[in-house]
């Protein structure tokens, strides 16, 4: 038989990014154009810069995964697309090209979830892995614990109230002047630090579910900063990072395995940018397995936003006969 080539792309925060994938789950390319350096003097990602980028970049960055993959737009099967949750300029930016190409080549065209992305990568690091399972999604925008019962079918268990992980993460990196994005500095420097520096808080909400909350925590953190400060007392910065960073993991560590004794899954798997935090992946590993759960993850580079993960959850949709048309329109607040 044939091959079923993917070509898919993402533009739903600050990466440009589009990828051709073979049958689903092997990546054939990936680029990815990061806009980090242009958004990092401003603190944060500027929405309207971030549209303006992608604009500029898109065309090439397909070309770019196209040529590396060494197809050519008439071997393409079906175009996959992000169309939410995200900015919702970036968000346009990748849908009209996207449509536009499905239009002019005849070809499908597939609207995907970003969170829903963000969980299929691990479908192309782990060639094995199948549903059912349990995932924890902790990017900059979403936190969630997702029990994957089949192939695009999800049952939310909980998510965060407030702050997602990756946003309390930017949030405490910035009021330390660590610089952005925050979490990959504090995943860093708290390999110096001593996380029982100080005990900040450890917020589990009621007993027995599994929602979220890190505003708590966040502000703990920066009540913490605004004492210290007040008093002249300098702040060892790795002892605040490595603190903050274990009551966030406490809490996610917990809660994702008592959601997995509860669905009675094997595997556990991590999705989103913070997936890419080593500490976490550490933690969770030692105190998952402890508990007989098999514990998988993302590469790095399938962590945080790329096309490839967009291509794998368009290659399912379509198998499920999700396919879009040309009226798809960017939602910013999308929900899996
Ligand atoms: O998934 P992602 O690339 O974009 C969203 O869909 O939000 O996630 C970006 C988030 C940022 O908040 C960033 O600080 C966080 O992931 N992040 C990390 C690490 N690498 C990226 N957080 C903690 N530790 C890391 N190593
Ligand atoms: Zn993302």
């Amino acid at each position: 038989g044939g091959f079923f080539i993917t070509l898919a792309i993402e533009s739903s925060c600050d990466e440009t990014s589009a990828a051709v994938l073979k049958n689903g789950r092997e990546v054939l390319s990936n680029i990815i154009s990061s806009q980090i350096d242009v958004h990092k003097k401003f603190g944060g990602v500027v929405p309207e810069v971030a549209s303006r980028k992608h604009v500029e970049n898109i065309d090439m960055v397909i070309q770019e995964a196209l040529d590396e993959a060494h197809v050519t737009l008439g071997d393409v099967d079906h175009i996959g697309v992000t169309y939410g949750p995200g900015l919702v300029g970036a968000l346009l930016v990748g849908l009209s090209t996207a449509k536009a190409m499905a239009y002019a080549t005849n070809t499908p065209l597939v609207g995907v979830n970003h969170i829903e992305g963000h969980i299929c990568a691990n479908y192309i690091e782990h060639r094995e892995l199948k549903p059912p399972f349990l995932c924890l999604v902790v990017s900059g925008g979403h936190t969630h614990l997702v029990y994957v019962k089949d192939y695009g079918d999800y049952d939310i268990l909980g998510r965060t109230r407030d702050d997602a992980v990756g946003e309390a993460f930017d949030k405490v990196a910035r009021a330390m002047g660590l610089g952005y994005p925050g979490g990959p500095i504090i995943d860093d420097i708290s390999k110096n630090g001593n996380e029982k520096a100080m005990t900040f808080p450890r917020i589990y909400l009621e007993k027995d579910q599994f929602d979220f909350s890190f505003s708590g925590l966040k502000s703990a953190v920066l009540n913490y900063l605004n004492s210290q400060k007040q008093k002249d007392i300098p702040i060892k910065v790795e002892d605040v990072a490595a603190s903050f960073q274990a009551a966030v993991i406490e809490v996610l560590v917990n809660k994702t395995i008592k959601a997995a004794k509860l669905k009675a899954v094997d595997t556990i798997v991590v999705a989103g940018g913070v997936a890419a935090n080593s500490q976490l992946r550490e933690v969770l590993k030692e105190e998952g397995e402890k508990e007989g759960f098999c514990i998988k993850y993302p590469s790095t580079k399938l962590c945080t936003d790329n096309a490839a993960m967009i291509g794998c959850a368009a290659y399912y949709n379509y198998l499920n006969g999700l396919i879009s048309d040309l009226y798809l329109n960017a939602i910013p607040n999308l929900k899996l």
